[in-house]
């Protein structure tokens, strides 16, 4: 039975979080300025030459940080980023690749198998985990290993999992020094915890606002294709896993062109829509009138639209503004269905069901 907690009640959030969930999304801008200082400190890189595409493979909060890289560095790095997430690793991948293995656990079998290709492939390859088989794997065939701290779940640890991929591309000469951009961004969500964790009141926090908001509704969330898009995949994601609730995503401008149909049936069913639209400043100026346009056709059919600016100076900050907001939406969004927003017992069930041969 669903017993709902008062968002404002500090020590009621804590009692459900029985893995730390909010402790750890506090430690988010320590995380960040560890993972630029220290994690790659030590990792040996050989002499990566003549790179002519990036592949990041994993799944699920191992994936996000790819999805990161590929939209920060669209347009700073001359070769394309791809994110895999999947058993098998696209056709192009080569010798002339660099793959990013990223398994927080070490132990997904899809990105086990896609590092056995990258591997068979003779592409470079680069492993970011806690350890497991990945890990071992790695240390056994002599490639660089990052290794990032363990003891917390995946999706909460996207400081350790993307800004290693932008410190070792900074090392290889692909990206300027990232060092100043990263600590600011650190520093800016670190102000940002201030006003949206748990200790900040409701009248004041957007985050616990949006959970209000979207509680016994099916929030859909728009992002901005090359810009805000990881942003909405990453908040889908952050409802499913914490909030244990659907959610569902699409980006601007492609939604125009089919999802904005889909809004007159069936009516009882949009009405439970509630609808978040991540907005930057950096968007293209035709796609920001695409938005109010957009709004405006479809204000009436579903239960309301919530618009969430990104805030802070640079890509980096702005992006992980929204992220920010997001995953303390999500946990004061499981908090109102009154449960425990650690345990992902049907993914733990899943592979454990997959591992039985
Ligand atoms: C759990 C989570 C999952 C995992 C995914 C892959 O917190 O976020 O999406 O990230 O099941 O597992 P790892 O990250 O260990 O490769």
């Amino acid at each position: 039975m669903e017993q709902q907690i008062d968002l404002n009640n500090y020590e009621g959030l804590c009692r459900l979080d029985s893995t730390g969930m909010m402790d750890t999304l506090a430690g988010l801008p320590a995380q960040c300025l560890l993972a630029v200082r220290d994690i790659c400190g030590s990792v040996e890189l050989p002499a990566i030459e003549a790179i002519s595409n990036i592949v990041v493979t994993g799944l699920g909060g191992s994936a996000i940080g790819g999805d990161l890289l590929r939209v920060y560095s669209a347009g700073r790095i001359p070769v394309p980023v791809t994110v895999n997430r999947d058993y098998v690793l696209p056709a192009f991948v080569g010798p002339d690749t660099l793959v990013f293995a990223v398994s927080y656990s070490g132990n997904t079998e899809e990105t086990l198998s896609a590092y056995e290709e990258a591997r068979a492939r003779g592409a470079s390859v680069i492993a970011i985990t806690t350890g497991g088989k990945l890990g071992e794997m790695a240390a056994g065939d002599d490639i660089p290993l990052v290794k990032i701290p363990a003891g917390c779940a995946p999706r909460a640890a996207t400081g350790y999992l993307f800004i290693p991929t932008l410190v070792i591309l900074q090392r290889l000469g692909m990206l300027p020094d990232l060092t100043v951009e990263t600590t600011a961004m650190a520093g800016f969500i670190k102000e940002l915890q201030e006003k949206i964790g748990p200790e900040s009141p409701g009248e004041e926090n957007v985050s616990k606002q949006i959970a209000h908001k979207l509680y016994k509704k099916i929030p859909v969330i728009w992002g901005v294709s090359g810009t805000t898009e990881v942003v909405a995949q990453r908040w889908k994601g952050q409802i499913n896993e914490n909030a244990k609730a659907p959610a569902y995503w699409n980006v601007f401008p492609e939604l125009n062109h089919n999802e904005i149909v889909g809004f007159e049936y069936p009516r009882e069913i949009l009405k439970k829509i509630h609808l978040i639209i991540l907005r930057d400043e950096q968007d293209h100026p035709r796609v920001q009138k695409r938005i109010e346009i957009t709004r405006d056709i479809i204000k009436d059919a579903v239960d309301g639209i919530t618009e969430v600016w990104s805030s802070g100076d640079g890509d980096l900050a702005r992006l992980f503004s929204l992220i920010y907001t997001g995953d303390y939406a999500s946990l004061y969004l499981a908090a109102l269905y009154g449960i425990d927003p650690g345990p992902v017992k049907v993914i733990d069930f899943l592979k454990w069901e997959l591992a039985v041969e």
